[in-house]
């Protein structure tokens, strides 16, 4: 039977898993889902912002289960899956959401300039901690390897799957500072374009959106003032870069993430598709 094209986008019915769920952007992500009918079952090492998630897509009618996970655990991966499956069916689609930045995975300054190699208020490239660096590649990248390898196995049963990443603009073109991020994000976007092709003869698409600046949590250590709440250099820079002038908002992404997810986009695997108000298409 032919459907229309409205048709092609509905999600009703579908078992979600979105990690990083409590989070801001996911959490938007869950909430809008949910509202198209989805079934959504919330993973985040953080449970209560998961609760809360979920508390408001049940008062607002909507069907979700939030779950404690640390996403760097297969076995709590693996109890989650099982618990889900037993609670609705296997998951036919997973957002790997979690992901985020830490001071001790970014320098102090964009450019090492000699005089600062041995300044004690200054990090360089030099003075990075192997740990700080590789907990942010661990969460963004590991963290997207793992939970897609353990529900993927449930999707192979049905004999079909959406798999949607968060990479980010700074996996295009590097942002300053935060080189483990955006290391991390690079190897996202490169995992999309691989698993794609390694999976498409069972039915899995894999897709990956990569954000511009969205003003969350995790943003502002490097975007707001602590002390006068202001809009640093760097977030003035950021505003000045991008051809619409602003910061995204979250509601920004579903339009994206809905069609990445369904039927709309069912010839679509392997795309990195950036939404960042034109940040990255612009030069001098
Ligand atoms: N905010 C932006 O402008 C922006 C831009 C580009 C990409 N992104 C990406 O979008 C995603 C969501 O970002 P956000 O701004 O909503 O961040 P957020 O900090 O609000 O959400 C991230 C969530 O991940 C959870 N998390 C972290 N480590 C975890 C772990 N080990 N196990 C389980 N959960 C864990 C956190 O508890 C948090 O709820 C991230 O991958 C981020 O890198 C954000």
């Amino acid at each position: 039977m032919k459907l229309s094209v409205m048709e092609l986008f509905d999600l009703s019915g579908r078992i979600t898993v979105i990690t990083g769920g409590g989070g801001e952007l996911c959490g938007t992500m869950a909430e809008a889902l949910a509202g198209l009918g989805v079934k959504v079952a919330i993973l985040d090492i953080n449970l209560d912002q998961a609760r809360h998630r979920e508390r408001v897509i049940r008062a607002a009618g909507g069907t979700a289960r939030a779950f404690r996970c640390d996403l760097l655990n297969a076995a709590e991966l693996q109890e989650r899956l099982q618990e889900i499956t037993a609670l609705w069916e296997a998951p036919d689609i997973l957002i790997n959401g979690a992901g985020g930045n830490d001071p001790r995975g970014s320098t102090t300054k964009e450019f090492l300039e000699l005089a600062d190699v041995d300044a004690p208020d200054i990090k360089g490239f030099l003075d990075l901690e192997f740990e700080g660096f590789q907990s942010v590649f661990n969460v963004n990248f590991m963290g997207t390897f793992l939970p897609t390898q353990v529900f993927a196995r449930g999707m192979l049963r049905k004999k079909k799957g959406t798999v949607l990443n968060i990479s980010s603009v700074s996996a295009l073109t590097p942002l300053t500072k935060v080189g483990a991020y955006s290391a991390a994000k690079a190897a996202v976007s490169s995992f999309t374009h691989w698993l794609a092709v390694h999976l498409a003869p069972v039915g899995i698409r894999v897709n990956a959106i990569a954000p511009g600046f969205f003003m969350t949590e995790q943003l502002k250590f490097l975007h707001i003032d602590p002390q006068s709440g202001d809009l640093t250099l760097r977030a003035r820079e950021v505003v000045a870069h991008t051809p619409m002038g602003r910061y995204g908002e979250p509601e920004e992404l579903l339009g994206t993430v809905v069609w990445l997810l369904s039927d709309a986009s069912r010839f679509v695997t392997g795309s990195v598709v950036v939404v960042d108000g034109g940040f990255s298409s612009l030069s001098i």
